[in-house]
């Protein structure tokens, strides 16, 4: 058997020049062998010189190999090789048949890297059947260097609207003088990877990225590394691989109209703005009915279309509704609920009208000062009436005054001089 597969086998092409602080993959288990196929008088061995390429694109690996040795002189043949790796985001094996001989998949650079591999052979001397040869398994575990504890923590991404989306984290367990983070990102579409585009600080320390629309994809891995430096070095890298599109948050519902007929509530609203396509959002309905009896009952009601109607309860005293949506099944595979519009009652419900304590007292003081203001001009008409009568009468007006300034308050009198 033909065995001469190196020990260490990745090439470090760009690593060293872009990750030579951050990520060193080493292979630290030999191939397991199983029992020898033999075909056509040869052993159906492994491919030869499996080896991973880091291009520096935060995760997205290569997989290369050679065909084995001991089918180089077969003709008449048809070579295929079966690849098994381990999807440490789904936790599964997953399995690719493929001619050729390299293959691109994207892996967790914080865990080990498990590959199978397989040699398949189809010839005329097989009989037409594809004959399987042994397996060789590969674990590369990356190399993670960086002051301990110092690995961010609680990282969680929301795509609001679909307009941006901000990336949030949480600083290790050890943070250690002057640390700064960085974050980079990457996808398909991108030839090298780049720094955030937006940090978002707070009190002074960065503590999230915010991704305008321009820079994401949708429906493809969006690779991202937080890594950062500190007065005792290098911290340890975070890696993350998400689809954006499953991370969608809608915004919140903010034109529900609520309709009444003899038997029937209506309820219907416009989808939220931003730029979540209509036939993506689905909806749920929360209904509160207070009874006359002062019992209140809550509902939830999933929903596709943007209207709902409600049968009236006979001994309803009021009913208050309100909504979130979410991006559907069709859509994405996940999503985040919208927060809650404000809660919509039936007219029967008065909304009562809230003063504040301070609007109260203006409230109080503007009553006062009409009031006064009323008072005056009132007195003032009354005082201009008894001047013409005065002229004829001077004796009855003289003691009109008199009897005035008794009256009236000091501060008013001077209007009756
Ligand atoms: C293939 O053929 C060459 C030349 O005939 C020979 O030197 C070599 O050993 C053969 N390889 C195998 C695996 O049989
Ligand atoms: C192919 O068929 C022949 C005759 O039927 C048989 O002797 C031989 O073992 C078969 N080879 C394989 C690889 O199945
Ligand atoms: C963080 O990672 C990027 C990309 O690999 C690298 O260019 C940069 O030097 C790293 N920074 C630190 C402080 O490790």
């Amino acid at each position: 058997m033909n065995m001469t597969l190196p020990r260490n086998v990745l090439q470090l092409r760009k690593v060293f020049a872009q990750l030579s602080a951050v990520l060193l993959l080493t292979l630290t288990q030999k191939s397991v062998s199983t029992s020898a196929a033999m075909a056509c008088g040869v052993s159906v061995d492994p491919p030869a010189s499996i080896e991973i390429t880091d291009p520096g694109k935060l995760g997205y690996l290569t997989i290369h190999w050679t065909p084995p040795v001991s089918l180089q002189n077969l003709t008449d043949c048809k070579i295929r090789y079966q690849l098994g790796y381990y999807d440490t985001y789904e936790d599964r094996w997953k399995i690719v048949r493929t001619p050729k001989l390299s293959y691109s998949a994207q892996f967790d650079l914080e865990k080990p890297i498990k590959i199978r591999i397989v040699t398949l052979m189809k010839c005329t001397c097989t009989n037409g059947t594809e004959v399987q040869g042994e397996e060789a398994e590969r674990v590369f575990t990356p190399d993670l260097t960086g002051v301990e504890g110092s690995r961010i923590r609680d990282f969680h991404c929301v795509f609001y609207k679909k307009e941006y989306m901000d990336c949030i984290w949480e600083s290790g367990h050890v943070q250690p003088p002057n640390t700064k983070h960085y974050l980079y990102y990457w996808h398909m579409e991108m030839n090298e990877i780049q720094e955030c585009p937006e940090y978002i600080v707070l009190s002074d320390v960065r503590r999230g990225c915010r991704f305008p629309r321009q820079s994401l994809l949708e429906f493809s891995n969006f690779n991202m590394c937080v890594n950062g430096s500190s007065a005792a070095g290098s911290l340890t890298t975070a890696f993350f691989s998400l689809e954006v599109q499953n991370y969608v948050k809608p915004e919140v519902i903010s034109s529900i109209r609520i309709s009444e007929t003899d038997a029937l509530l209506k309820l219907d609203w416009v989808p939220p703005s931003g730029l979540v396509p209509e036939q993506c959002l689905e909806y749920e309905v929360e209904s509160n009915i207070r009874m006359t009896d002062g019992r209140e009952q809550q509902h939830r009601k999933p929903l596709e279309e943007t209207s709902y109607d409600f049968p009236k309860e006979g001994e309803s005293k009021s009913t208050c509704f309100r909504v979130r949506s979410k991006m559907n099944t069709y859509c994405a595979d996940q999503g985040f609920w919208s927060d809650w519009s404000q809660m919509k009652c039936t007219a029967s419900e008065k909304e009562t009208l809230y003063i504040p304590a301070w609007g109260r007292l203006i409230l109080v003081l503007v009553i006062g000062v009409v009031i006064v203001f009323v008072v005056c001009i009132t007195l003032w008409n009354l005082k201009k009436t008894c001047i013409k009568n005065t002229r004829k009468k001077d004796g009855i007006y003289t003691l009109y005054k008199q009897k005035i300034n008794e009256n009236i308050p000091t501060i008013l009198s001077p209007m009756f001089q």
